[in-house]
């Protein structure tokens, strides 16, 4: 055999070994993410609705308030966020993911059939709070951008649902395609249910604190987890608290266009250096600039002054960042001139 027929007998074999590698990775990634994503195991909190209208109030704040649950939960149309104010929680925001596959937020009305009617307050707090669905799957999206309640709001949560008018809406269950299993599998490092303790709730009063801040910013409407400098593989901070995201394209029809959430500390390029207590309540007030920004505006504007003072109080109590983001808004890959 001469040595060019070697090599090229070499090469075949190198690149027919290498994509049947690549097939059997495929193969094994489409079969096994299921099963890496089930975790029905998972604990169930020992959690109840109740019927006291106190906590349904409360529940009701925290669904269409701080917690945003509604942000994602009510209404399907991307084009008009507004809608989130007034449509109930009864399946909501459609994620395409393009190759990945794609997934939907749903009812969680009490309708038996296609709401949470039929689930257990145990296994749908199990989804609050840990982001395992009642199914026993793991969901993407309650793990990682979903609040996390103290068991106290977890309870006020239930009951509001609880108390709800059904409403017979079926939501798609939706799915991974098979390159956003193959991600699943060897991109991200394996994703586990949230276990850690359930925070200490620190009740809303009349004088905002630094301390309730703390929970609604860290807990509840999760300032500081979009804010944050983020790797997109391990959701680890890779920046300073509160010191501006990095830049990630819109989930809209304005695909071509990115968006930051910009520094939000006490430097004098963060948003609580520029604007004092009064000017941060207008601006959260003022509301939405971006219709395809990921920012719950509508759900802040129904949280209460209080609250909104608590966070702006705790976002000042962080130490302060010297960054400047840019424009939230621009066309993808923009760099600074
Ligand atoms: C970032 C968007 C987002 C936010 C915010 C969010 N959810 Fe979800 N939720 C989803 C998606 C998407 C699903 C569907 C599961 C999937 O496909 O990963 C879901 C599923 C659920 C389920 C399981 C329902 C079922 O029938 O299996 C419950 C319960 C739930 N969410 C409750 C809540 C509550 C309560 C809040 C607020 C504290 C909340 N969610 C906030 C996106 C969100
Ligand atoms: C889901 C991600 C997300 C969450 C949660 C979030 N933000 Fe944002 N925020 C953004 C993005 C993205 C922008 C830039 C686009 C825009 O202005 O809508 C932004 C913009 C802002 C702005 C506008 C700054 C300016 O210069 O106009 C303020 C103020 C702000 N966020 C404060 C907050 C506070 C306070 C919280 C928590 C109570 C919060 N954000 C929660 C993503 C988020």
């Amino acid at each position: 055999m001469s040595w060019k027929r070697t090599l090229v007998l070499g090469l075949v074999g190198t690149v027919t070994g290498v994509a049947g590698l690549a097939a059997g990775a495929v193969a094994y990634a489409a079969l096994t993410t299921e099963a890496r994503l089930q975790f029905p195991d998972a604990p169930i909190p020992d959690l109840a609705a109740s019927a006291d209208p106190e906590l349904i109030a409360r529940g009701r704040y925290l669904v269409h308030g701080p917690a945003h649950c509604s942000a994602c939960h009510s209404t399907d149309d991307r084009d008009h966020p507004e809608k989130v104010h007034t449509a109930p929680v009864a399946g909501g925001l459609p994620f395409h993911m393009g190759p990945l596959g794609s997934r939907f937020a749903r009812n969680l009305t009490p309708d038996p059939e296609t709401g949470i009617g039929a689930i257990p307050d145990g296994l749908v707090a199990r989804a609050i709070r840990s982001g395992v669905l009642p199914d026993g799957e793991l969901s993407f999206f309650m793990r990682l951008a979903c609040a996390t309640p103290s068991d106290d709001d977890v309870v006020a949560i239930l009951s509001y649902l609880r108390s709800l008018d059904p409403v017979d809406h079926p939501v798609d269950p939706g799915h991974w395609a098979l390159f956003g299993k193959v991600l699943l599998t060897y991109a991200f490092p394996p994703l586990t249910p949230r276990d850690d303790p359930p925070p200490v709730r620190v009740p809303e009063a009349e004088e905002p604190s630094v301390e309730r801040g703390a929970y609604v910013a860290e807990h509840l409407a999760l300032c500081t987890s979009c804010h944050t400098a983020m790797d997109p593989s391990t959701f680890e901070p890779v920046g300073p608290k509160a010191g501006g995201s990095l830049p990630e394209a819109s989930h809209g029809a304005d695909s071509d266009m990115e968006f930051v959430a910009p520094n939000l500390t006490a430097h004098a390029t963060g948003v609580t250096g520029r604007l004092d207590e009064e000017a941060f309540l207008a601006r959260i007030k003022q509301g939405r600039a971006y219709v395809s920004s990921i920012m719950p505006w509508e759900n802040l504007q129904d949280t209460s002054e209080s609250d909104l003072r608590s966070v702006y109080r705790y976002l000042r109590s962080l130490p302060p960042v010297d960054h400047d983001s840019g424009p939230p808004y621009r066309p993808v890959g923009w760099t600074a001139p």
